[in-house]
């Protein structure tokens, strides 16, 4: 591909620029980008792949961003007025062009998996079907085994791993697969207890605990959570879990066609509500930022938080009235425990059930007898950033960088 330079401007520094013909389109680059984005080796690690130059403090942004840009070759090449040269080829500016935006890369293959979400009646249909959440330990190495629990867990925000040990080892052993344990003042590692209220909080009882996330009260909210049923020698105690991304799809799908589900929506993703957990004095956890649902600008699910135990008295100085408040919070809940929207399952020992602790709801019926779970915390960002390298072609990756 040939490449050619049709303009360029060099008298005020910000704003220089020069445009390029590649392929018989337009790209403008601005000079102050080319040199913070300098691809030699004085500017960039090749190994580390990190930036060396650093514009704001190596040079003077006021009068060294002049250069005279020329072709070479394949390459657009700009000698700087202090001496150095930076070059670049075709695919890097193809790749990284801004304006007009080309975004080759990113666009095209350079995509995580889309999400799935899940009510009752898929989660059956997924669940009895021979190819899903059915991850076997013993070959939890083998590459296809670990790229499909990361793909279950990213797409569906869940999966379950079978025919594990009863232990608290094997419990660590796949958490450490999936992610890194996030220790908390509950437990530095893989957390196991019983009903003996050794922490002050009611998942430390026998009592029945609502549709909940986890960790509201915490700025870093656990990213995954990770159950293993040890032993339960009495009845109750089932699992129940709720896939937020459907139930916002459903509240979208109401606020598009009724003004008072408007309001709902606009209240659980822009109202504040305060969590706190103060079960124990010398731990004393608040968090006050969040609305119950984050979205992202094409109105997808970020992270939910909601537990109506660890929710504070406090409702002053609102967006919303208190009642508008209170309705929309009934709305979510009523949505969240709707039979047709949540499951429910028991957990039993040997098998692992993970979950996306941001995007998926768990509660627990109540229980008798003596009942020994196991599980863990785990990191979002570590579970992402192992997904994105099972996804991507490390060079592809880069590419887009
Ligand atoms: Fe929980």
């Amino acid at each position: 591909m040939s490449i050619e330079i049709v303009d360029s401007v060099e008298d005020k520094s910000f704003d220089n620029y020069v445009t390029i013909k590649l392929d018989d389109s337009l790209y403008l680059f601005h000079l102050v980008y080319l040199r913070d984005n300098c691809t030699s080796e004085k500017s960039f690690h090749e190994e580390t792949n990190q930036r060396l130059i650093d514009v704001f403090n190596d040079i003077d942004l006021e009068t060294d961003l002049n250069g005279t840009p020329s072709v070479e070759g394949n390459e657009l090449v700009v000698k700087w007025h202090d001496g150095h040269i930076s070059r670049f080829t075709v695919k890097w500016l193809l790749n990284h062009a801004y304006y007009p935006s080309k975004n080759i890369v990113k666009n095209e293959t350079i995509k995580f998996p889309s999400r799935i979400s899940w009510d009752k009646t898929r989660f059956c249909e997924l669940k009895q079907s021979k190819d899903h959440f059915k991850n076997d330990y013993n070959h939890i190495h083998d590459d296809i085994v670990k790229r499909n629990i990361f793909h279950e867990i990213y797409q569906y925000g869940f999966t379950f791993i079978e025919n594990v040990p009863v232990s608290i080892e094997a419990t660590k052993e796949v958490s450490e697969i999936i992610s890194i344990i996030r220790p908390t003042h509950y437990d530095t590692g893989v957390w196991d207890f019983t009903s003996d209220l050794s922490k002050k909080d009611t998942a430390y009882t026998s009592l029945a605990i609502d549709m909940h996330t986890d960790g509201n009260y915490w700025f870093e909210t656990p990213g995954l959570q990770l159950f293993h049923l040890l032993m339960h020698d009495g009845q109750g105690g089932e699992t129940r879990i709720c896939d937020v991304a459907h139930v916002l799809k459903l509240i979208q799908e109401k606020a598009s066609k009724d003004e008072s589900w408007q309001e709902t929506l606009e209240i659980l993703t822009n109202q504040p509500i305060e969590f706190h957990q103060s079960g124990e004095s010398e731990n004393v956890f608040f968090e006050n930022r969040y609305p119950i649902l984050q979205i992202d600008e094409n109105g997808e699910l970020i992270q939910c938080r909601w537990n109506t135990s660890d929710r504070t008295s406090m409702l002053k100085n609102n967006k919303f009235s208190v009642n508008e408040i209170y309705r929309a919070m009934a709305r979510f809940n009523d949505l969240i425990n709707d039979s047709s929207n949540s499951v429910r399952f028991p957990l039993a020992p040997g098998t692992i059930l993970v979950f996306d602790n941001w995007r998926v709801l768990h509660a627990r019926t109540a229980f008798n007898g003596k009942r020994r779970l196991c599980g863990s915390y785990l990191t979002r960002d570590d579970f992402i950033a192992r997904f994105r390298s099972l996804v991507f072609k490390r060079e592809q990756w880069l590419e887009s960088v």
